[in-house]
Order: structure tokens, then C-alpha cells, then sequence
């Protein structure tokens, strides 16, 4: 009884959302997003993130304090806060103009010095530089395209020099891929076993993975943490 009620109010509310963006002539997207809190949003995963964050990639990211990180998909920059005090420096890229300047404006409030944040859609991003660890907290649970997907895996691993470090969550699922409609745009829960499998074959190996969310929800849904080292 309750999950139908679920069912036609998420319905609605997706049908509202789409109306509005039709409207106003946009699609709704993680472009347009404007305020983000993840520790608010998802207490049970924030706290386990800096779990692993603590046991899983700091161990084992090599000379931490020279450490050079990416962050694509940073959203308002939450997770580089927490790590910019222990390493060199970060580059941390979103799709959305409004968090990345949210990020930018929270972190000269912070005084900190060693983050540049870009607006950039992955899909396009050309990486330059090297770096000791990149990270991809959350991204890939908005990239449905497999292209996309595959294709900047290939640019991670190619950005890492030897030995670098792969830190990723994302939303997924234990027994198929699900996507589910956001009002628009959709995400994608990809089935975990493919899902490290795929990374796995662009030349990573599989150090650590943590599950993020208390509950595996009924249809296999979870939010997990995984750290991969480049080979
Ligand atoms: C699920 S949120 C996770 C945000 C944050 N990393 C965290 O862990 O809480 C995914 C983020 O990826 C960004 N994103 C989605 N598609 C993107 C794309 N094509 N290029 C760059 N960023 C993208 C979104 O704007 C959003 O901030």
C-alpha cells in the first residue's frame, strides 16, 4: 500500500517537473541543479564515504602530501574539502555552472588555496596533465551513455601515472542495470559486477570496496565505494 502511494506520488511529481521544464523550455538536467548537500541528503553514505576515505584510498595513495588529484564531477566541492588539506593539489571539474561557482565561492570563504574548480561536461574533457589519483564520486550514476562511460574510463586510466589511484561510488545495483527517470534526465544503476568489471578491463586493479548505503534497497539498489589501482 505504501510503495503504491510512492509509486503515484513520485509519478506525479515527475510529470509536474517535466511540465514546468517544457515551459520554461529546458530539459532538466544536473546542469540546471543549484544546491547540493550530500551529507543532508544521504547521512548513512556521508558517513561511510569518510570511512573510506580514511581506510580505503589514504593508505594507499603513495607520498599523499605531492599528491596531484582530479575530481570530475565534484558537484559544490564538499568531498575536496575534506581532502585538500592532506595533498598538493586538486582539479575538480562539474557540469553545473552553479555548484562549480558555489564551489568556488565556499572555497575562498575557506581560505583554501590548493583547488582550481572548472565547468566542464566530461563527455568533451580532454585531460592534459598527469595525476597521482583521480576521483568519481557519484559521476557515473548520471552518465547513462556507455560510450561516455567507457571512454573516459580510458581517460582516467591515461591520466594516472604508474601505480595511481582510482577512488569511485556510485549508485548501482547487485543483480541488473536499472535506469530510473529523474524527472527528464535519467540515472543509471549499473550492475556492480559489470560495473567493476568494465573498469577493471581498462587496466585496474580492485585494492578495496565498501558498501556506502546501510540498506540494499529490495530491488538490489545500493551506493558502493571502490578503490582501484592503475597496472
Ligand atoms: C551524484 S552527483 C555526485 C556529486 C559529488 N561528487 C558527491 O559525491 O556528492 C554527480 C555529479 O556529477 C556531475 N555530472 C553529471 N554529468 C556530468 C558530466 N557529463 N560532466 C561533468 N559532470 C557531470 C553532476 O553535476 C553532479 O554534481
Amino acid at each position: 500500500m505504501l510503495n503504491f502511494f510512492y509509486r503515484v506520488k513520485n509519478h506525479c511529481f515527475s510529470k509536474v517537473e517535466k511540465m514546468v521544464s517544457s515551459l520554461l523550455k529546458r530539459k532538466p538536467s544536473w546542469k540546471h541543479i543549484k544546491q547540493y548537500n550530500h551529507a543532508e541528503a544521504y547521512p548513512d553514505r556521508y558517513r561511510n564515504i569518510m570511512i573510506a576515505l580514511k581506510k580505503d584510498f589514504f593508505p594507499v595513495l603513495k607520498n599523499k602530501e605531492n599528491a596531484e588529484v582530479l575530481d570530475l564531477g565534484c558537484a559544490n566541492g564538499w568531498f575536496d574539502f575534506e581532502i585538500c588539506p592532506y595533498v598538493k593539489k586538486i582539479d575538480a571539474y562539474d557540469l553545473s555552472p552553479h555548484l562549480i561557482k558555489t564551489a568556488k565561492r565556499q572555497s575562498k570563504e575557506k581560505g583554501i588555496q590548493n583547488i582550481s574548480f572548472f565547468t566542464q561536461d566530461i563527455a568533451s574533457i580532454s585531460i592534459k596533465k598527469e595525476y597521482d589519483a583521480v576521483l568519481c564520486m557519484g559521476l557515473f550514476t548520471c552518465i547513462v551513455d556507455e560510450v561516455v562511460f567507457l571512454s573516459t574510463l580510458k581517460k582516467v586510466h591515461s591520466c594516472l601515472r604508474a601505480g595511481g589511484i582510482y577512488f569511485c561510488k556510485d549508485s548501482l545495483n547487485k543483480n541488473i542495470t536499472s535506469k530510473r527517470d529523474q524527472g527528464g534526465y535519467f540515472h543509471i544503476y549499473r550492475k556492480e559486477s559489470e560495473y567493476v568489471k568494465a573498469i577493471e578491463m581498462v587496466g585496474f586493479e580492485l585494492l578495496f570496496m565498501r558498501q556506502l548505503s546501510d540498506t540494499i534497497f529490495e530491488q538490489g539498489m545500493f551506493s558502493g565505494s571502490y578503490v582501484f589501482r592503475k597496472i
